[in-house]
């Protein structure tokens, strides 16, 4: 369950309609699908696809999407600090970036046209859609990260990312993933 939190004004949301809304409003599309099926490290893409094929396959058809794959970060991912510099950056996409949490959690930053940076911790059932042109970042974490996410696609080119440059990132660095109560 996904928690929001807009570090310079002290504030969080933690219920999922609220954030929903606020997400909406902001042309971000956010939802929560439920699987019964907890899947460990041995579970294949094709198992982790079929078992969302209920919610998966109607958004897919939808958004014109064309393909869908899992990622998987843990603390054996080689090479994770390279991974993790890579999105720590503000970026863009030319196209949505549509992330749906298996299991695990991750950061997702935004930086909007006047607004105060806000985040979205996602977890296991959120599924978050980042408009093409969005500046955003993403942190899984410093040390033991953990993300089982499904990626889907309309080209994987538009999955580039274009970096802003701004450095707005650094100013959030202090900043410690949320935990809820
Ligand atoms: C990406 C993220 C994680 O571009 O922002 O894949
Ligand atoms: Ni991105």
């Amino acid at each position: 369950m996904a928690i929001l939190s807009i570090p310079n004004q002290q504030v969080q949301l933690t219920d999922p309609k609220e954030i929903r809304t606020f997400m909406n409003q902001r042309g971000i599309f956010f939802d929560q699908w439920s699987c019964a099926v907890h899947f460990d490290d041995t579970a294949s893409t094709e198992e982790i696809l079929a078992a969302y094929a209920a919610d998966l396959d109607p958004f897919m058809k939808n958004g014109g999407y064309e393909t869908a794959d899992v990622i998987s970060i843990n603390s054996l991912t080689e090479n994770y600090e390279a991974i993790r510099t890579k999105f720590l950056a503000e970026h863009t996409h030319s196209e949505d970036e549509i992330r749906f949490f298996v299991d695990g959690q991750g950061l997702f930053w935004f930086h909007l046209e006047n607004e105060d940076v806000f985040n979205l911790l996602c977890e296991r059932g959120d599924l978050i859609s980042v408009p093409a042109g969005t500046k955003h970042w993403f942190d899984a974490g410093e040390t033991n990260p953990f993300v089982k996410a499904i990626r889907i696609f309309i080209d994987m080119s538009g999955w580039v990312p274009h970096y802003t440059e701004s450095g707005k990132e650094n100013e959030f660095l202090a900043f410690n993933f949320p935990t809820r109560g």
